[in-house]
């Protein structure tokens, strides 16, 4: 399972990416905003630091400024996916730059229907939106199932991108599933270590180390 990071924030990026937590990265204009960066200049420092996919995403609407806007930021570094909406114009930007070889995220993805498009339109991620579906009362994770199994059932090689992470739960159910990659706050990754019983242990191991008077170093 691949891990995403969805943030534009440098410094939480280095972070993660030191210990080898971050196959890729993915933006979006709300995130820019946050980060209170230049999109091309932050987007290029994310290139420069990770290996792996960082999403960047058009925000025009008509196809022909999506494409434009798309090949703009593919500019910018060798692993940028362009991130497009699940419109008609954002399926045929998908068509078109994932025509000329260039990785195309399709992203705001609620149905398994949209997702079927975005394979055949030859998206390289399909982002599914699990934490919104669940704020209205949905169950996000029956999409990424139900996509997984579509996807299976005909071979589609888009890699199903969970998004809109907010849980640790989100990521195991989406590992479980089989989702490819899952992208989610750093908050939400650094949460995947805690556990109560882990810190008892070692609080009752280094309490016990003491006692013996010995030292390793
Ligand atoms: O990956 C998409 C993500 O940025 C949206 O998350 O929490 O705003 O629904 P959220």
């Amino acid at each position: 399972m691949k891990f995403f990071v969805d943030t534009a924030e440098i410094d939480a990026i280095a972070e993660l990416n030191d210990l080898g937590m971050v196959d890729g990265v993915t933006t979006n204009p709300s995130l820019i905003l946050k980060s209170g960066r230049d999109i091309l200049e932050v987007t290029k420092e994310i290139c420069d630091l990770v290996d792996g996919p960082v999403s960047a995403e058009v925000v025009a609407t008509e196809a022909e400024d999506m494409i434009a806007e798309g090949r703009k930021l593919a500019k910018i570094a060798p692993n940028i996916a362009v991130k497009v909406p699940l419109t008609w114009a954002g399926l045929k930007t998908c068509k078109t730059l994932s025509d000329e070889g260039q990785m195309v995220n399709v992203t705001l993805c609620f149905s398994t229907n949209q997702a079927i498009l975005a394979a055949k339109a030859g998206a390289t991620f399909i982002s599914p939106f699990i934490g919104r579906l669940d704020d209205i009362n949905l169950d996000g994770m029956d999409l990424i199932a139900d996509i997984r199994q579509v996807y299976d059932n005909y071979g589609f090689e888009t890699e199903i991108l969970a998004a809109s992470i907010r849980t640790v739960n989100h990521v195991t159910d989406s590992a479980r599933i089989g989702a490819d990659v899952i992208t989610a706050p750093p908050a939400v990754i650094k949460k995947l270590a805690d556990h109560p019983l882990t810190d008892k242990g070692l609080e009752t191991f280094l309490a016990d180390w003491a006692k013996t008077g010995q030292k390793i170093l």
